[in-house]
């Protein structure tokens, strides 16, 4: 079963041919209206597991499912038409063997109609990768700090800090390319480990926490927006500060329900057509 890139949009291969060229504007999107408003702008969309905790309240993103991933990968492609979108396997249904691996990418592929997966993992993972793009799936690869790991490391650790973990990254990031991945994230690794890995691999290197020495960058919407209710990363530039803005609205609107300021019925349609 091949697997085309839906028509009009963005494809791995041209994302391959950016490396080291124009930079790759990414962000994670989940639902309809986010994917309508960032497709124009952005390169690549990633429904990232990190849904689990933005959206739906989990502590990590460990709490994604597949049932989840599709929903909201299903949403995303219904809201785009420009932008390469790619969906994360979540946690559970790609490490243990390579045949499981494939099937969840295709389960993915098919009910969502996406360009790619992304899947976690260097050396450890590179047969699942393999496998998956010889049934004619773009993977995207995420190595460096890996948050479905988070329990079995006891936390989220900057990677690159020792020569030895320095070489085990650029033994990951081979291992991705050699397996056929399109572009590889890297997250929240130390710039002059990041910068070496974009230097020596041939597929572009997105990085999120791991310095514009990347060949494009990906964040978290709600980060992006400043709609982020719990812990902001450091590295994070807020473009907008959305929480505010929610929270003030939401305030404005319980006030003139208490002071029974809200249209009847002879509004409905009007209130609407005259902010058009
Ligand atoms: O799930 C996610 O949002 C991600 C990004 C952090 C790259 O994997």
């Amino acid at each position: 079963m091949a697997f085309d890139a839906p028509a009009g949009r963005i494809t791995p291969d041209e994302l391959l041919a950016r490396k080291r060229g124009e930079p790759i504007a990414c962000l994670t999107a989940y639902t309809y209206p986010i994917a309508r408003l960032l497709d124009p702008h952005v390169d690549l969309l990633l429904v990232g597991d990190s849904v689990a905790m933005v959206l739906h309240g989990h502590a990590n993103t460990l709490g994604a499912t597949m049932d989840m991933m599709i929903a909201h990968g299903q949403a995303v492609m219904r809201g785009s038409a420009r932008a390469c979108v790619v969906v994360d396997m979540p946690a559970g249904s790609y490490e243990d063997t390579v045949e499981n691996a494939v099937a969840c990418a295709k389960r993915i592929m098919r009910e969502t109609g996406c360009d790619a997966v992304k899947l976690e993992g260097g050396v450890a993972i590179a047969a699942q990768i393999a496998a998956i793009v010889a049934a004619g799936i773009p993977v995207m690869g995420h190595i460096g700090l890996l948050p479905q790991s988070v329990e079995k490391e006891g936390g989220y650790k900057i990677k690159g800090r020792s020569e030895a973990n320095a070489e085990a990254l650029y033994a990951d990031a081979r291992a991705v390319e050699a397996a056929g991945a399109f572009s590889v994230v890297i997250e929240g690794t130390v710039e002059p480990v990041a910068a070496e890995i974009t230097r020596r691999i041939a597929i572009p290197t997105i990085g999120i926490g791991a310095s514009a020495a990347c060949d494009g960058q990906i964040l978290v919407i709600d980060d992006a927006i400043g709609l982020t209710v719990d812990r902001v990363p450091k590295f994070v530039k807020e473009y907008a500060f959305l929480r505010d803005t929610v929270s003030k609205a939401a305030a404005d609107y319980a006030r003139d329900v208490r002071s029974r300021a809200f249209p009847g019925p002879e509004h409905l349609f009007s209130l609407n057509k005259d902010k058009a």
